[in-house]
């Protein structure tokens, strides 16, 4: 009797924070495919792709993620990111991963990779919440329950920047907006992660607190 349910919605709108504690609620797995890439995009790196080049050989890219030796854990409460034998969990947060994961979000190739890998991931797991961009859409349309999560972009800002502070890297207002609103423009040129297909369920997280947020994310699964 295996569960899945598929949560989708752009950057800040709590996806990963909400889908950890319906996770916890369900005693479910949960799987943070955003981790996936970002791990691909620091492995690219370590095997020495450029990906803050212009020139970046997206064939090279699809190389590296074919052989990246991603072990990620699918416990809610411990998440860990292993690429060969190196734990990165923390440091694919940073502000450069972050900028350069587009370079692997918008390679189909890549994407079809990690999205093959997903799926394992989740055919193995008897109960699990998988979250990211294109959850609802492509690596589980058939997902019992498929949520996009959103929130007004002003929402969405002010809750990035509280985690980036949080993680002591303090950014202006500019920064921000620009970091936040560029990566999820390059993003939906590859999924459109903004409307919801048809049959998935909206949350709309900008008037709600985080546990309203879960609660609505919960009473959708049963709905
Ligand atoms: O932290 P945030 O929600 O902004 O992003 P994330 O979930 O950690 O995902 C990081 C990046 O991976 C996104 O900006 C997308 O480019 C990409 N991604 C994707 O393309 N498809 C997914 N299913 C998940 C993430």
């Amino acid at each position: 009797n295996h569960l899945v349910i598929a949560l989708d919605g752009p950057s800040g709108s709590g996806k990963s924070s909400v889908s950890k504690q319906v996770a916890r609620a369900l005693s479910a797995s949960y799987l943070d495919t955003g981790a996936m890439y970002r791990a691909a995009a620091w492995w690219a790196q370590y095997t020495g792709i450029d990906l803050s080049s212009d020139e970046v050989d997206p064939e090279a890219v699809t190389r590296a993620v074919e052989q990246m030796p991603l072990v990620i854990s699918t416990d809610p409460d411990h998440e860990r990111v292993v690429v060969a034998d190196s734990d990165i969990t923390e440091e694919i947060r940073s502000p450069d991963i972050s900028s350069l994961v587009s370079a692997v979000a918008t390679n189909r190739d890549a994407r079809a990779l990690l999205v093959g890998r997903q799926r394992e991931l989740i055919d193995q797991s008897e109960r699990i919440v998988a979250e990211g961009r294109d959850i609802t859409t492509v690596v589980a349309p058939d997902a019992h329950a498929r949520i996009l999560l959103t929130a007004s972009e002003q929402v969405r800002l002010a809750r990035r920047g509280a985690q980036l502070n949080e993680a002591g890297s303090a950014v202006t207002q500019t920064e921000l907006s620009a970091q936040v609103a560029g990566r999820d423009a390059k993003d939906s040129t590859v999924v459109d992660f903004m409307t919801p297909a048809e049959g998935v369920a909206l949350v709309d997280s900008s008037a709600l607190t985080f546990e309203e947020t879960v609660q609505a994310v919960l009473e959708a699964i049963e709905a």
